[in-house]
């Protein structure tokens, strides 16, 4: 699927991302700057926090417990913010956009 990354500066990469990985493995894989995903994707550490787009967000869903418990850690949480390493892509998310927060760039 395409995924539009949009750095806190504006910095738009959009790239293919196979499905089954995570929207953060998909930033990692293609040297995305602003998604580290220091824990490995288990839900640990907060660094691939993103801001899912509006248009987005019913189809994305929203955060499980374990995340909303994780997302306390991060910085300038949002309505709208996701830990990227718990987001699965899939064909049903070809054009996806997310946004880095400040925090991390
Ligand atoms: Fe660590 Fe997502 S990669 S919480």
């Amino acid at each position: 699927a395409k995924i539009t990354y949009i750095e806190h500066n504006g910095t738009p990469h959009e790239v293919e991302v196979k499905a089954g990985l995570s929207v953060m493995e998909g930033a990692v894989k293609n040297n995305i700057p602003g998604i580290d995903g220091d824990c490995g994707g288990a839900c640990a550490c907060a660094t691939c926090h993103v801001y899912v787009d509006a248009a987005w967000r019913d189809k994305v869903g929203t955060a499980e417990d374990l995340e909303k418990s994780m997302l306390e850690f991060a910085e300038n949480v949002e309505e709208n913010s996701r830990l990227s390493c718990q987001i699965v892509v899939s064909d049903a998310l070809d054009g996806l956009v997310v946004r880095m927060p400040e925090s991390q760039h």
